[in-house]
């Protein structure tokens, strides 16, 4: 009976523009190397890794329900906002430029426990010390570009949802996967 369904918490993860268009990574932008279009010609990778399926394919097969998905630019205000607890760090105001300047894909998963296996999933927030096997672990090299973001807990999973979501762009199904096999 619903008695004994397990309380279904939601969390927010959002894949970062590094996660979603990855070419060059560079923690601290040389100006040399920035003004020479050789060199970074020479130092663009020559492909480009299928990061979003790879990340939301984790989730799904841990199995998680995705409830919640859009692509999206941020404002620079808005990423300020998403981070304001941060907003005293050294960093914040480079974490937000970089946030802002490129397409973020939002997302909203579902399912017991997500919040902090979500967490779990992803890794130490420095990929040097993530471990082998988390997203930041196989995915990611500089704190700076850590490629995604996941809620730290229930209260910022609450706000950080009701931030880039709308509830109508939240959904709420039960998988049956026999009504999918004919
Ligand atoms: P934080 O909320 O501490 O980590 P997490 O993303 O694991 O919850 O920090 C937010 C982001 O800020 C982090 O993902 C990357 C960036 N950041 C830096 O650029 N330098 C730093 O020293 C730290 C701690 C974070």
């Amino acid at each position: 009976s619903s008695l004994f369904l397990p309380q279904m918490e939601r969390t927010f993860i959002a894949i970062k523009p590094d996660g979603v268009q990855r070419g060059l990574v560079i923690d601290r932008p040389n100006k040399f190397i920035a003004s020479c279009s050789l060199l970074r010609k020479i130092l663009k990778p020559s492909g480009y890794n299928n990061q979003i399926s790879e990340i939301i394919s984790r989730f799904e097969r841990k199995g998680f329900k995705l409830v919640g998905i859009k692509i999206m630019v941020p404002s620079k205000g808005f990423t300020q906002k998403h981070y304001h607890d941060l907003k005293e760090k050294p960093f914040f105001n480079g974490l937000c430029n970089f946030l802002s300047s490129g397409p973020v894909v939002a997302m909203v998963w579902e399912g017991e426990g997500v919040i902090r296996y979500g967490r779990k999933l992803i890794g130490a927030t420095d990929p040097q010390k993530s471990e082998p096997g988390t997203i930041r672990g196989d995915l990611a090299v500089v704190v700076g570009r850590n490629i995604i973001h996941g809620s730290d807990g229930p209260e910022s999973a609450k706000d950080e949802i009701s931030m880039w979501f709308k509830p109508e762009e939240l959904v709420s199904y039960t998988n049956n996967a026999d009504k999918w096999i004919y």
